[in-house]
């Protein structure tokens, strides 16, 4: 078995994307675990936006990553070594693992870590997808703040990435008009032609303003945004009287330093309820929503896609991607 754990620690916070000085490869030697603690090795890293938020010296809803410690990040890891009487070897486990090959588990931490069971007809990567923040987020964002009506037209922007993907399908699910928003042609097929989406557009066209009025010819009645800047300006501008916008993230201006949002004024106008949410809220409901969620899958209603980078040197580079658009579906790292 190895004796080191190599671990990003964060060196210095980012201005913009993440740059080589930003994280620091170090190597420590895998601790030994004493009675009450269980080690695992992390089999995938899950790479999400709010990692960019984490580095940042900035107002938020967890406590900023210190310059030192090891990078915040949501895992799935399998247990090698148990002193706890809850794991035993070869058990996975999700969680936030942090940005590294190894970690420990204590007792202490148990609500922390979510056991994976095996379940046939999902993947490993599904339990950090569909049954993990981005499932979850998509399910009670759009269920629950959203609260979609057959009939209505749903835009969601980001729509081939891990949650935007999911938001789209549930909205199918329950009846909606569904248009979705992304980077590339590549992209918009999937969502159309695999996901069943009703309409999709490539923001990076000449013309998609256009293709988003063709797509919504009756406006829009709920937005759920994941993007914010430029995108959801135009969607803000199509938005029908008492319309409803879940703002979910707004990574468009995560790597900038002023995102600017003029067409916000239209919430006023409009009248439009917008709701920001957290998924944190919502994690004594996330057993059920999983059922559902898995249920849906099992069915063929909802299919998942994933992008993987091998190699936890890739790390870094894996984050920057989810600001340059290179991901479909997932972004994770496989260790
Ligand atoms: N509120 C919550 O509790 C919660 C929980 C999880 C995630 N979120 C938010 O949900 C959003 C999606 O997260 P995710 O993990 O599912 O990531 P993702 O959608 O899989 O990946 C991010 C995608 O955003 C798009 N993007 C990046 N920069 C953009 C820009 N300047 N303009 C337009 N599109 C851009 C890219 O696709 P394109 O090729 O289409 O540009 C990229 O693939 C993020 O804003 C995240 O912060 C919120």
């Amino acid at each position: 078995m190895p004796t080191t754990n190599r671990q990003w620690k964060l060196a210095n916070r980012p201005t913009g994307l993440i740059t080589p000085d930003v994280l620091q490869l170090s190597e420590t030697p895998i601790p030994a675990i004493s009675d009450g603690q269980a080690l695992a090795r992390v089999k995938y890293l899950s790479i999400d936006p709010t990692m960019r938020i984490w580095m940042a010296d900035v107002p938020q809803y967890m406590p900023p990553v210190q310059i030192g410690e090891v990078m915040r990040a949501f895992g799935l890891a399998e247990i090698v070594e148990s002193r706890h009487p809850d794991y035993k070897k070869n058990d996975k486990v999700s969680g936030l693992t942090g940005l590294q090959e190894y970690v420990v588990i204590s007792g202490d931490e148990k609500r922390a870590f979510q056991k994976v069971p095996s379940i046939p007809f999902l993947s490993d990567v599904n339990f950090l997808n569909l049954l993990g923040i981005n499932g979850l987020t998509a399910y009670f964002g759009l269920l629950e703040v959203g609260k979609p009506q057959a009939g209505e037209t749903l835009v969601v922007s980001a729509a081939a990435g891990a949650t935007g993907s999911i938001v789209g399908q549930l909205g199918k699910i329950h009846g909606c008009r569904v248009v979705g928003i992304a980077g590339s042609d590549e992209k918009c097929r999937w969502i159309k032609d695999d996901l069943g989406f009703d309409a999709a557009v490539n923001y990076k066209s000449s013309d998609w303003k256009e293709q988003l009025a063709a797509a919504t010819p009756k406006g829009v009645d709920l937005n759920f945004e994941n993007v914010g800047g430029p995108v959801m300006q135009a969607v803000l501008d199509r938005m029908n009287l008492h319309g409803r916008v879940v703002v979910c993230g707004l990574i468009s201006g995560y790597t900038k330093q002023d995102p600017g949002m003029a067409s916000f004024a239209q919430v006023i106008i409009k009248r439009l309820r917008v709701e920001g949410f957290l998924i944190l809220d919502y994690a004594s409901r996330f057993l059920d929503a999983g059922q559902k969620l898995g249920m849906w899958k099992m069915t063929g209603k909802l299919k998942t896609r994933e992008t993987v980078v091998k190699g936890i040197e890739k790390a870094p580079d894996a984050i920057n991607m989810l600001f340059q658009g290179d991901n479909i579906g997932k972004l994770v790292v496989e260790l």
